[in-house]
């Protein structure tokens, strides 16, 4: 796969510092750009996450792949005591500047700086896809999770209705990567968002590997006909 001359657009294999200078990039307008590719889906998408994760006031959740906090901000609202982690440190700083007053650390999604059953709930928005194994991602979110504990993934997915996917994939691969170079610092990291996001199981495909991770009673539900699919799970 082709390179920038800055080398900020990540390979499909995703190297973990290739990964993290490629968000780095994207850091200083990261929340901006979202909202306008998901033309203000985002939204949504993320309250319906933090709904999926039934938190109590009073209990404990993790945010893996946090970025900018944006994510780790949702939670919040529910009174659970919300954490990030990011590999980031450019996602990181912009968080810490737009939300100083969300908890914030570095962290490697495939060895988290916490001990193991820390966590009443876990979750990874929109960044399961730009871990470099997926698999060793999902056992290490349930090492930190306690027994009973829960998971959502909250990531793009594969629409349901032929038709619309064809519009979709079409907006994916043409106009995505056209609109992130009026508005984006990166654009090259919006065209391996288009490409990773077609490589990426399907729901099923993903409910199958969450399950075979240390994980029960997987399940997952479509918003905005399959584009993100929320999937969760009880830790076993
Ligand atoms: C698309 S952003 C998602 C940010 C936020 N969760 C949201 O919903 O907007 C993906 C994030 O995953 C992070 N990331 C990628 N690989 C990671 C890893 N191995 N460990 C921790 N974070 C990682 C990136 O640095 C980036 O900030």
């Amino acid at each position: 796969m082709s390179r920038t001359p800055q080398g900020q657009r990540a390979s499909l294999d995703k190297q973990p510092h290739e990964v993290a200078a490629m968000f780095d990039g994207v850091a200083a307008r990261y929340d901006l750009t979202n909202t306008v590719l998901s033309f203000g889906q985002d939204r949504s998408w993320r309250r319906a996450t933090r709904a999926a994760l039934g938190l109590r006031p009073g209990e404990r959740v993790l945010d893996v792949g946090a970025g900018t906090g944006v994510s780790t901000e949702e939670l919040a609202h529910s009174g659970a005591y919300a954490v990030g982690a990011d590999l980031s440190l450019g996602m990181l700083q912009a968080g810490k500047r737009t939300r100083p007053s969300v908890p914030l650390l570095a962290g490697d999604a495939l060895r988290l700086p916490f001990a193991d059953a820390s966590f009443d709930a876990v979750t990874i928005s929109f960044a399961l896809r730009n871990v470099n194994d997926t698999d060793a991602a999902l056992a290490e979110l349930a090492r930190v999770t306690r027994p009973g504990g829960r998971l959502v993934v909250c990531e793009f997915s594969t629409p349901v209705n032929p038709a619309f996917r064809t519009v979709y994939l079409s907006y994916l691969m043409r106009s995505l990567p056209a609109v992130a170079r009026a508005v984006s610092s990166n654009p090259d990291a919006y065209v391996y968002l288009a490409e990773s996001i077609r490589a990426w199981p399907g729901q099923a495909a993903l409910a199958a590997r969450i399950g075979a991770a240390g994980w029960g009673r997987v399940a997952w539900r479509n918003l905005t006909g399959g584009v993100v699919a929320l999937h969760r799970a009880v830790r076993n």
